[in-house]
């Protein structure tokens, strides 16, 4: 692999344990923008949230991904809102090759309900309102994304062979 596989999508659509899995298969690194931003910050991003507002969070995502073609090629699972901020597309895709994972609201309700580390879900955890945040983010993941791939129902072995086969050509 010679440029990065960047997982995007919406909260609870499986980018941290598709990537936790997928570079063991692709024998290269992994990372997690969340995590990085949270170890430069010291805090979790629920306080960054809080305490410095979603603008620095967002502003800290934005200088991330410049940073990036820096970096040892590596599957990298970033942020649900990654792909929002006009501008950002173009960073990931001149990083590397990005690879969008969907999910119906209900599965993402199922693996998020019991999850309190979402401060854009915090007191709103319905299918109504993920899906209305889902269908209001939908044209910006799809424009991001080199290639989309469908969770609902399957086991992260099945979803890392699919990534595996598509990105054989592009990566
Ligand atoms: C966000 C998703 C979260 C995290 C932050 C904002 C979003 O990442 O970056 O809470 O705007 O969708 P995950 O998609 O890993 O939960």
């Amino acid at each position: 692999m010679n440029r990065h596989l960047l997982l995007i999508g919406f909260m609870g659509t499986g980018k941290t344990s598709v990537s936790e899995r997928l570079h063991q298969m692709l024998g290269t690194g992994q990372s997690d923008t969340d995590r990085m931003i949270e170890e430069r910050e010291g805090m979790s991003i629920s306080r960054i949230f809080e305490e410095k507002g979603e603008a620095y969070f967002r502003n800290a995502e934005t200088r991330l991904l410049g940073e990036l073609t820096a970096m040892k090629p590596m599957v990298i699972s970033c942020g649900g809102g990654m792909a929002l901020r006009p501008g950002n597309a173009a960073l990931m895709k001149a990083a590397g090759t990005v690879v969008l994972l969907t999910a119906r609201p209900q599965t993402i309700l199922e693996r998020l309900k019991d999850d309190d580390t979402r401060p854009l879900l915090a007191g709103r955890k319905d299918a109504d309102y993920i899906r209305t945040l889902y269908e209001s983010r939908r044209p910006a993941y799809e424009a991001a994304a080199d290639i989309q791939i469908s969770t609902d129902g399957r086991s992260i072995e099945d979803i890392c062979q699919e990534i595996a086969e598509k990105i054989k050509k592009s990566c």
